[in-house]
């Protein structure tokens, strides 16, 4: 494998209820420095969870019941083992390394803040020796990267259109520079135009700050045309993963069929966001 930066291996997450929900099982991927991976599946097959599992996000009743994740840390050259790490690490890791735009997230913004001043919590958090000029101007630049103007900086959330909350939330997972960004159905709940634009934007960026991407939704068609690989799941389990092409024009697995049949405005060709 080339340049991996995350390797899954037999990956399980058990919800502890009753009963028991098996909600990924053996679960193995490489995601590659630089790519964005797509996953795709129906509701409830699994994908938040798996997302979830390889950052340790997730929380009781979840057990992680088998399998490793290891990241590999371009900065440092070093392998991490996710699992292994202790809670200060684990919270380093989860903004320094790796950050997640939360399913969702749009309406996570606090209503009482401005977004200028929430974008510069992260730093406070994260980057304690900056200065208070240091962290404004990474804010303004942050926002001129997301494309939603530094001079937006006093706005609270309720001031800006769904599609330019979302570019926030962008803007704050991107704030400290990780190797990878999880988006769970990032761009779910906006119009398709936005949508677009928002997703020509990530595969720009990526080019230009050169993370790796796993893009959540359960919309196959957006993902063939921003991924350069596509995971399908199905209740658990990748069933296939391949180049974006290859489950576009030959997909091997008669899930994946099935799943791009249930898309009737799919048609034409693949690429319609700048890639
Ligand atoms: N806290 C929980 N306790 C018990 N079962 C859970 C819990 N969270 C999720 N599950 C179950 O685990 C399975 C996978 O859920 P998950 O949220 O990962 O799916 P998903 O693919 O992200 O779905 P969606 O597309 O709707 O977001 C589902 O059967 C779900 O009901
Ligand atoms: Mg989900």
């Amino acid at each position: 494998m080339r340049d991996p930066l995350l390797s899954v291996r037999d990956f399980s997450v058990v919800y502890d209820v009753d009963p028991p929900v098996e909600a990924v099982k053996n679960v193995s991927l490489e995601l590659r420095r630089g790519e964005i991976l797509g996953l795709a599946g129906e509701s409830g097959c699994g994908k938040t969870t798996l997302a979830y599992g390889i950052q340790r996000l997730l929380k009781a009743p979840a057990i992680i019941s088998s399998g490793s994740v290891e990241f590999h840390d371009g900065t440092t050259g070093e392998t991490v083992d996710v699992n292994a790490l202790h809670p200060e690490q684990m919270r380093r890791f989860r903004w320094d390394k790796v950050s997640m735009v939360f399913q969702g997230a749009m309406n996570a913004l606090n209503p009482v803040a401005t977004i200028g001043s929430q974008l510069e919590d992260v730093f406070e958090i994260h980057r304690p020796g900056m200065s208070r000029f240091e962290r404004r101007r990474a804010v303004v630049e942050l926002l001129e990267i997301v494309k939603v103007g530094g001079d937006r900086i006093r706005s609270f959330p309720h001031e800006l259109s769904g599609g330019m909350r979302q570019r926030v939330m962008i803007a704050m997972a991107l704030a400290l520079r990780p190797q990878l960004m999880v988006m769970d159905e990032p761009t779910t709940a906006l119009d398709v135009l936005v949508q677009r634009e928002i997703l020509a934007q990530i595969s720009q960026l990526r080019h230009e700050f050169g993370f790796s991407v796993i893009f959540i939704t359960h919309d196959l068609p957006l993902l063939l045309e921003i991924s350069d690989r596509i995971a399908i799941m199905r209740e658990g389990e990748i069933v296939e993963l391949d180049t974006a092409e290859r489950i576009w024009n030959a997909p091997k697995h008669d899930y994946t069929r099935t799943l791009l049949s249930s898309f009737p405005r799919l048609t034409g060709e693949r690429g319609v966001v700048a890639r």
